[in-house]
């Protein structure tokens, strides 16, 4: 991670280390996939919460920018209001003309999708091209002005995934968030 976020984390260790509790921080990090689950049950081992707090901060430390990124993330919803003040001037800029990774999102998408806390993909993921398409010309149709696209369908069908399929692209988040 850059060096700014570094500090900033290692400046404010001793509060992060005293005050959270790792359990929900962890689950919010998997799922914006900066954690893995051996990384999580390794600071589940340490005996004390002051010791998993450690631990998560030094393996958050050996990430990258996004993982900082999440973890203030995690921290302004699951209650840490505060701490999470205290990282906000270390938040690193990721530049929206960056390349794309292995799925072709840029690391612009990847940033602001994981600040707004949108889900991942799933695992075994089916794409909705159609319906995808469709979405995105409702928000272009949008044209700046403030508006809504509805999604509506049986519960579980999948609306949410494809509500975050479809801002999962590089021009529609660029025009219209
Ligand atoms: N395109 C997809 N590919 C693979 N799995 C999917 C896809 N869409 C949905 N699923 C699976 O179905 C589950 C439910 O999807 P989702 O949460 O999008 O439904 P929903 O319509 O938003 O449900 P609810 O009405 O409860 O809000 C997901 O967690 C995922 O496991
Ligand atoms: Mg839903």
């Amino acid at each position: 991670m850059d060096a700014k976020a570094r500090n900033c984390l290692l400046q404010h260790r001793e509060a992060l280390e005293r005050d959270i509790k790792t359990s929900y921080i962890m689950d919010h990090m998997i799922s914006n996939g900066v954690l893995t689950v051996s990384e999580e049950e390794k600071v589940k081992n340490e005996p004390t919460q002051r010791q998993r707090a450690a631990m998560l901060i030094k393996t958050i430390l050996e990430k990258d920018n996004y993982s900082y990124i999440s973890f203030y993330n995690a921290l302004l919803h699951e209650g840490y209001k505060d701490l999470a003040y205290l990282l906000h001037g270390g938040i690193p800029v990721i530049s929206s003309s960056n390349g794309k990774d292995s799925v072709g999102i840029t690391s612009y998408v990847r940033t602001v999708l994981c600040e707004g806390g949108v889900p991942q993909r799933p695992v075994v993921f089916v794409t909705r091209k159609k319906l995808v398409n469709a979405i995105q010309q409702k928000l272009f149709k949008l044209s700046g002005e403030p508006g809504w696209v509805t999604i509506y369908g049986m519960a579980g069908c999948g609306k949410s995934v494809l509500a975050a399929e479809a801002v999962r692209d590089h021009s529609v988040l660029e025009g219209k968030f």
